[in-house]
Order: C-alpha cells, then sequence, then structure tokens
C-alpha cells in the first residue's frame, strides 16, 4: 500500500488528498481528541498481515490482534486456550502492514491476572517483540493495579470492561453485563479503568443506556461491542462482520460482506479447472 497516494489513508491524520505529508499514526491522543469532536472511532480484530493492510487502506482506525484468534484462527472453542507465544506473531504481522491504524494486542487469559509484575512483562513482550502500540485487557475495578503499573512504566492500556469473555466459565456465558441493579457495577468499573490510567474502554455486551450513560460521563473513548450506538466508537471481530464465519451469530454482529460465499465460489471454480483440465491453461505456464 502506498503511503501517500490513498486519500482515505492519508486524510485524518495527514496533509489530505493529493500532497506528499506521510501518513500519521493514530495516536491515543488523537483518539481522546475524536471524542471530543464527536467523530465516531472505528475499530476491528485483523490477525494477519492482508486484513492489517486492507482495514488500515479503509481508514479504520484501530485493529485489534484479539485473544478471539484463539477461536477465529486456531479452532479453539473460546478465547481461553491462546497463549502469549501464540498471538506475538500474529501482532507483529498485523503492526508490520498497518501503517496508520494504532495496533492493540490482547494480553491472553493467564497473562497478567496474576499481579501487576506479570502483566508488565507480558505486555512489554507485546510492545517489544511485537510492535503493539498498546495492550488491552480484561476486567474492571480488580484490574486497577495492573492498569497503572502498565500505564506508568510507558503501556498504553485499553481496558475492556461488560462481558469479558476470558471469564465466561465466571460469569455463567454470554450474556449482557449491567442490567438492573448491576449497571452501578459497570459504571464503576468504568471510572476505575479511567482513573487507573486506561485511554480507553471497550464495554461489551452492555445496555445501550447504561453505555450511553458511562460514555457521557468518561472522558476517554468508549469502543462498544453490543453496546448500542452511544459509545464513542465501535468493534466487531472481522470474521463475523465480513461473514467469513457461518453460522449462528450474536445479535450485536452486523454482516457487511460475505467472504464465505466469495471463497467458497472461488475454491469450487478452481477446483473444476483442474479437474477438466482448463487450469492451468498456456497463459499461465513456461
Ligand atoms: O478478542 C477480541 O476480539 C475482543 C473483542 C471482542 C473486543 O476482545
Amino acid at each position: 500500500m502506498s503511503e501517500t497516494k490513498n486519500p482515505e489513508v492519508a486524510a485524518p491524520y495527514g496533509g489530505g488528498a493529493g500532497t506528499a505529508a506521510p501518513v500519521r499514526r493514530v495516536r491515543t491522543h488523537h483518539l481522546r481528541e475524536m471524542k471530543e469532536r464527536g467523530e465516531r472511532i472505528t475499530m476491528l480484530t485483523s490477525y494477519d498481515m492482508y486484513t492489517a493492510a486492507t482495514f488500515d487502506e479503509a481508514g479504520i482506525d484501530m485493529l485489534l490482534v484479539g485473544d478471539s484468534a484463539s477461536n477465529n484462527v486456531l479452532g479453539n472453542e473460546t478465547s481461553l486456550p491462546i497463549t502469549v507465544d501464540e498471538l506475538i506473531p500474529l501482532t507483529r504481522a498485523v503492526a508490520r502492514a498497518a501503517k496508520r491504524a494504532m495496533v492493540v494486542a490482547d494480553m491472553p487469559f493467564g497473562s497478567y491476572q496474576a499481579s501487576p509484575e506479570q502483566g508488565y512483562l507480558t505486555a512489554v513482550r507485546f510492545m517489544k517483540e511485537a510492535g503493539a502500540h498498546c495492550v488491552k485487557l480484561e476486567g474492571g475495578a480488580e484490574m486497577a493495579p495492573v492498569i497503572e503499573k502498565l500505564t506508568q512504566g510507558g503501556i498504553p492500556v485499553v481496558a475492556h470492561i461488560g462481558f469479558t469473555p476470558q471469564s465466561e466459565h465466571a460469569l455463567g456465558g454470554y450474556r449482557v453485563q449491567g442490567r438492573g441493579e448491576t449497571s452501578e457495577r459497570v459504571k464503576r468499573d468504568a471510572l476505575a479503568v479511567q482513573a487507573a490510567g486506561a485511554f480507553a474502554v471497550v464495554m461489551e455486551m452492555v445496555p445501550a443506556d447504561v453505555a450511553g450513560e458511562i460514555t457521557r460521563e468518561l472522558v476517554i473513548p468508549t469502543i462498544g461491542i453490543g453496546a448500542g450506538n452511544q459509545c464513542d466508537g465501535q468493534v466487531l471481530v472481522w470474521q463475523d462482520a465480513f461473514g467469513l464465519r457461518t453460522g449462528r451469530m450474536a445479535k450485536f454482529v452486523k454482516q457487511y460482506a460475505d467472504v464465505h460465499a466469495a471463497l467458497l465460489d472461488g475454491a469450487r471454480a478452481y477446483a473444476d479447472e483442474v479437474r477438466s483440465g482448463a487450469f492451468p491453461g498456456p497463459e499461465h505456464s513456461f
């Protein structure tokens, strides 16, 4: 991808269409300024160089190398089994390909919950070995000491509250968090992660009105997934948003493309031509 020719990429922080200004990396203060201006922030997951380059070209602000790679790339049933060693090469590929987007490394289950020191050492690996620009971790008030340790050590943190998939067994499965009386807990978590130094917070499966209230109360941007349209930004898992994954989807997923159908058609056409001898033709032969 050209750094200067694509107006969509160059416009928001660069010199605009047709200029030779280099693409400027999305940074934490840009996101805060976007919130202040009421501009919505876009985030997608990405786990490889081609999706990273494509989403970057589309002007997506933040690329999350989610621990959802566990169930969307590695074939596990949940996000729990994936390890730091498995996520680092995926994060490195995304960081190498993304010229403008901020690359967020998701810290996997068990890699930061034991202590702030454990969290710091894990985050340092994502920053040094993978080239991530920040890390994301799940949890609210109870994670404040970890967030403080990381931010004091120079590592920007995205918090993740509401439904936190790494705790799916403790939470009793995929459930909306913050309905009724429990809305106070989600609000407390939001304020606690902001006070601890998080520069943004993902809110997953939180009622829209609660997420809206939190968004208005916080100075840091909120990124919603199943949290209604009053958040400062939105995130989706790309295989869900663009239809590579098929089958039952969460209510909050909207499908914008049908990559599964395109790949299936392509693979079938290829197989037909190989079987019939039509491929490779003379134009593909030496
Ligand atoms: O890992 C992931 O994809 C996530 C999103 C659901 C926000 O944490």
